[in-house]
């Protein structure tokens, strides 16, 4: 074996290594910054980045009984960001090796099975591959001699995103960014969950267990994702992004200058986790964690059923819906949605109208259409002169107001919540039902100017008697001009 370094990180390094030798520390974990064709990496040694910001080496779990080969913070080496050898575990620290493959694939083999692979980049290029190299940013990049990237971890995540790293689909390879978690933490073996990006209607992030969907993050609407909020809060330490385009939809964000490392970690029981360094007690505090609630539990309250936190009971129906399975919901179990009261009419402009649910992560759009240059007004219209729309809301609120651009549903709407900052959704009704929240209205209007008037009438009456009594009472000491006194006298 041999261990290449680069002229710069040997006047680093051997010093500290002398030290340690000198105190005669049996850990020596010497460390490297690139693998060539001619070196390898075994046991302690470890690939770290120029800045030494990240690490690849082994790591141990179930109390060093299985070993992986993985990245992670220096600062917090139990913060694992990437795995390569998820299902396959080495059963020894001494039996790994990390090298190029004379294919020109990065390999990881077991000694003291003849060499056997158990993990292999498998880049279709490799042959050109001839440097190994961990950057600052936590990726590991396969380079050709000229510079080009041959592989990378970043487009292999497993359970966690970092800063510069995407999320979602590659629209012309079909590659995928998806996340899948640990089986447990003693496990890093692909888990029960994944965490990937539908890319039909207006794209957004979906959580799944084994097949079922669990929770959403809602569509992106230019500023956040519709179902969190919470993004605002933190957005002066990362700047999210979102691509949207014929190549490519993904999500990612990038460290503000000076913030503290951070990651993004589907975490063994299906929850995502924005954890965040705190350089001050030397540990990660969770930013944001979803679901967050009940109502974040995809589906629970059913097609038409919105979900609202601070309800003793928190499913309820949209205006114009009513419960489709009283029985069902009586038992709390609300997942069979709701059912349309009056049958929308769809002919012509007047027959129907929308009804606005306000503050809401907007439901599901799979299966939803966008067009990002229509505005709000045109966007009612389109979806009016469509029978199949059955609700529509603005898709970009960047621009403050009401938004603009059009997201249409056609069909059932889904996992629609209450949340704080959310956004307002038209859903479609037979005017018959709409007439009946007009008619309440109009009735709270009467009530309110009736309360107004007589309040009005009630103070200027008590005006005009305060009026008089003060000009009776101003009189008064007329009246007592004279001191009794005076009368005796
Ligand atoms: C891990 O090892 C320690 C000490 O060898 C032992 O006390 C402990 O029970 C072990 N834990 C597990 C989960 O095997
Ligand atoms: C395993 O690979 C190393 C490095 O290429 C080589 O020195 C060693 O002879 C190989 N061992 C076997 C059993 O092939
Ligand atoms: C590499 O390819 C082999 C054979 O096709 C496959 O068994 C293995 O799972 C692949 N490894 C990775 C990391 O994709
Ligand atoms: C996953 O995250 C949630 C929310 O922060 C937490 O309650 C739960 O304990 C975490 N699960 C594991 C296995 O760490
Ligand atoms: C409405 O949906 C039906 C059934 O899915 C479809 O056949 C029809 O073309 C749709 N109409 C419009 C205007 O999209």
């Amino acid at each position: 074996r041999k261990i290449i370094m680069n002229q710069s990180h040997r006047r680093l390094v051997l010093p500290l290594l002398s030290v340690l030798l000198l105190t005669a520390s049996a850990v020596v974990a010497d460390s490297s910054l690139t693998l060539t064709r001619q070196g390898a990496i075994g046991g302690e040694q470890r690939l770290v980045s120029p800045g030494g910001v990240f690490q690849l080496g082994l790591f141990p779990v179930a109390n060093g009984t299985k070993w992986f080969l993985g990245i992670w913070f220096t600062v917090s080496p139990p913060a694992v960001v990437w795995v390569a050898n998820r299902g396959r575990p080495l059963s020894a620290l001494s039996s790994g090796m990390v090298m190029l493959s004379g294919r020109g694939d990065l390999v990881l083999l077991v000694t003291a099975r003849d060499n056997e692979t158990v993990w292999s980049s498998n880049s279709s290029a490799a042959a050109s591959a001839a440097v190994a190299q961990l950057h600052d940013n936590g990726n590991l990049v396969l380079a050709s001699e000229a510079g080009a990237v041959v592989w990378q971890s970043f487009e292999h995540p497993t359970n966690t995103f970092i800063s510069e790293m995407r999320t979602g689909r590659d629209l012309r390879t079909g590659a995928e960014w998806s996340l899948s978690s640990w089986r447990d933490a003693d496990d890093p073996s692909a888990g029960d969950f994944r965490y990937d990006m539908d890319a039909s209607g207006s794209p957004e992030l979906h959580i799944w267990r084994e097949g079922r969907k669990t929770y959403r993050t809602g569509p992106w609407n230019g500023v956040r994702f519709s179902g969190i909020p919470e993004m605002t809060t933190f957005e002066d330490m990362f700047e999210f992004r979102f691509t949207d385009t014929a190549d490519e939809v993904s999500y990612g964000y990038r460290d503000r200058a000076g913030s503290p490392p951070s990651r993004v970690v589907l975490n063994e029981s299906g929850v995502m986790q924005r954890k965040v360094w705190d350089r001050a007690t030397g540990a990660w505090n969770t930013f944001w964690s979803g679901p967050r609630d009940q109502c974040d539990s995809y589906g629970l309250c059913g097609a038409f059923g919105v979900c609202n936190v601070v309800d003793a009971i928190v499913c309820s129906c949209v205006r114009g819906f009513r419960q489709r399975s009283p029985a069902e919901w009586r038992m709390r179990d609300a997942s069979g949605g709701c059912a349309r009261r009056t049958p929308l009419r769809c002919g012509g402009d007047d027959s129907d109208g929308f009804y606005a649910v306000r503050g809401v992560k907007l439901p599901e759009t799979h299966g939803s259409s966008v067009d990002a240059g229509a505005s709000l007004e045109e966007c009612g219209r389109r979806c009016l002169s469509n029978c199949n729309c059955t609700a529509y809301a603005a898709s970009d609120i960047r621009g403050g107001g009401a938004g603009t651009g059009c997201i249409q549903w056609f069909g059932e709407l889904m996992d629609t919540r209450f949340v704080d900052g959310g956004q307002d959704l038209f859903v479609r009704l037979a005017l018959s039902d709409l007439e009946t929240t007009k008619t309440k209205k109009f009735a709270v209007v009467i009530a309110a100017v009736t309360t107004g008037v007589a309040l009005l009438a009630l103070s200027i009456g008590l005006l005009i008697w305060r009026r008089i009594r003060r000009g009776q009472e101003g009189q008064s000491p007329l009246r007592f001009q004279r001191p009794p006194c005076l009368k005796t006298s």
